[in-house]
């Protein structure tokens, strides 16, 4: 089983949406649990506005103090929301403890880097639990943005995924459908697919990340 942590102590960076959209694409080979510990309870809520249909599970009451006992249940992969903001550091800093991987979402404008990387040396590195950041919401019309992010991530030395996210409306409707990225089809955007296929990158990114790093986190 992988635990891995979805964090970034700024708010709007895409926790939420990286968090129910990985778990869409994974739980398409794996069995996936999604855990809430934000007390904003958003991805709980998108949840619940699916009823029964999201092809992986959601627990919503988790203490972060409990998720150990998560190693004794029948999931492949636990994905653990959690909250923005400065209130969640010491969640944060436990959620850690019982945590494989941490993957932190960001938006690609410099002013978001702030935030980001306090996150990262304040609490990801001293915990010692291996990371990658994944830029997310890239706007496809301004030609550099990526690019431009991309480098000022590589200069401070900020370990992140070769894949991105891309800003697609499609994104924006899951939470308000109920419906995460796999259940979109051709007509309820033309996004769809494209909005698809970035989350298979990184899930596919992600797991041969953890095929090189079997050995150090004890799978
Ligand atoms: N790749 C994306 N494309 C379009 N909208 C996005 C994308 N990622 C996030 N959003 C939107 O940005 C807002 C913040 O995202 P959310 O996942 O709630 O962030 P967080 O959980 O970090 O606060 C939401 O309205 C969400 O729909
Ligand atoms: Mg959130």
């Amino acid at each position: 089983m992988y635990i891995v942590t979805i964090a970034n102590q700024k708010g709007g960076a895409g926790k939420t949406t990286l968090t129910m959209n990985l778990a869409a694409v994974l739980s398409e080979h794996s069995r996936v649990l999604v855990v809430d510990v934000d007390q904003q309870k958003s991805s709980a809520w998108w949840a619940d506005r699916a009823g029964e249909s999201l092809p992986f599970d959601v627990a919503d009451d988790t203490d972060p103090a409990n998720l150990a006992r998560l190693r004794e249940t029948p999931y492949d992969v636990v994905l653990v929301d959690t909250p923005g903001s400065l209130v969640g550091h010491d969640v944060l800093a436990t959620v850690l403890t019982a945590s494989d991987f941490v993957i932190l979402p960001t938006e690609p404008a410099p002013l978001s880097f702030g935030p980001l990387v306090e996150t990262i040396t304040k609490i990801v590195l001293p915990s010692g639990v291996p990371y990658r950041v994944v830029i997310n919401k890239v706007d496809t019309r301004v030609p550099a943005e990526l690019d431009d992010a991309e480098a000022l991530l590589d200069s401070a030395n900020v370990a992140r995924f070769a894949s991105s996210i891309r800003d697609y409306k499609v994104n924006k409707m899951g939470s308000v459908h109920g419906k995460v990225v796999t259940q979109f089809t051709l007509s309820d955007s033309r996004s769809s697919p494209r909005a698809l296929e970035d989350f298979r990158r990184v899930a596919l990114e992600l797991m041969s990340l953890w095929a090189n790093t079997k050995s150090q986190i004890g799978a």
